[in-house]
């Protein structure tokens, strides 16, 4: 495959993270690099600065120990609020910039962000002109099919993306009213790669390195962009570089290697947030872990009820004393 350059970055690898707000914060974003993901973005940041000043907003912008290029997802509806927002991203440390018109959930859509804002294909090309305008670090888009099955406008907003200087695209294969809803169809993704010439990754259901290269074969992609099979198994993104490079299949990773990596994650989760916070951040994690592991569901029940990191460490850490 042929690396992707974005302004001054050549990706190190072209299987990158899919944000997801609620997970991709900055321990899980470090884990995923570490294990060969080409590009982790953040968690969405509003474009809203009034509402900044939250211990939230203020930790969703610190990127402290991240490997570069640092990339940070905006969303909003405004181009001069994005283009603030970017501004301020960019002081803050992002090296590049990614707009979020993929996300369906209600909080965004209501203000018309989001995927909702490909309905208004004249508001997309002002905003991503806008963004593009405000800083030197290259600016991606994340986007869907379209609005509905009826109004798949993926095509034009994409071209709309590269006539404004957006730099990279990742096409999720939903419609916006299709949320997470029967699976992801990549004929449309394969139109929209076939369209421009800037890199597109595909995104969606994608979880294993053999679906990575039939989606890459199918569509033409450069790249693609994988979410919810990362979550406990941030190994996958070695697991697919692995495959596309030899088309051979990694061993399972042993058990040891997991009980350390949970380890780590668990560590990396307390020093951010602090002790409540990140107990119940890792319980999530915990329990997306052990769920590839069965016989072990006792302790993923134990484990969501346990209050304090030295009791949710030991307590795992005795699980897996393998000796
Ligand atoms: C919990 C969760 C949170 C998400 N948050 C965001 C987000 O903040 N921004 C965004 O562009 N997409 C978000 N997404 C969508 C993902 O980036 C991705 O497009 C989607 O999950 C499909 O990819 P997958 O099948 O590999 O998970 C989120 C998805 C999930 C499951």
């Amino acid at each position: 495959m042929t690396p992707i350059k974005l302004g001054p970055y050549v990706l190190p690898s072209n299987v990158i993270l899919a944000p997801m707000a609620g997970v991709t914060d900055r321990p899980f974003r470090r884990l995923c690099r570490r294990f060969g993901a080409g590009l982790a973005a953040s968690e969405m940041i509003t474009a809203n600065v009034q509402l900044w000043d939250t211990p939230k907003s203020r930790r969703r912008m610190d990127h402290s120990g991240e490997p570069s290029p640092r990339v940070v997802q905006i969303a909003g509806f405004d181009p001069e609020m994005m283009a603030d927002a970017a501004r301020r991203n960019v002081d803050a440390g992002a090296q590049i910039i990614d707009i979020n018109m993929g996300c369906p959930a209600k909080k965004v859509c209501n203000r018309l962000a989001g995927s909702a804002l490909m309905q208004d294909e004249e508001l997309v090309g002002r905003i991503l002109d806008s963004v593009v305008r405000a800083v030197s670090a290259p600016v991606m888009l994340k986007t869907r099919t379209g609005w509905d099955r009826d109004h798949k406008n993926g095509i034009r907003i994409a071209a709309i993306a590269e006539d404004c200087g957006v730099q990279a695209l990742s096409i999720h294969g939903r419609t916006r009213e299709d949320m997470y809803r029967g699976t992801a169809e990549h004929d449309t993704v394969a139109g929209i790669k076939a369209k421009v010439k800037i890199p597109v990754f595909a995104n969606g259901d994608i979880d294993t390195p053999q679906r990575a290269r039939e989606i890459l074969t199918s569509t033409g992609c450069d790249g693609v962009m994988i979410g919810r099979a990362a979550q406990g198994r941030p190994w996958i993104f070695d697991e697919v570089n692995f495959f596309l490079r030899s088309g051979e299949l990694r061993r399972e990773l042993p058990l040891e290697n997991v009980r350390d990596i949970m380890r780590a994650h668990l560590e990396d989760l307390y020093a951010l947030y602090g002790d409540d916070t990140g107990v119940r951040v890792a319980r999530k994690h915990l329990s997306w872990y052990l769920r590839q592991h069965p016989g072990h569901e006792v302790l993923r029940n134990r484990l969501v009820t346990l209050q304090t990191p030295h009791e949710q460490l030991s307590t795992l850490l005795e699980h897996f004393d393998l000796g």
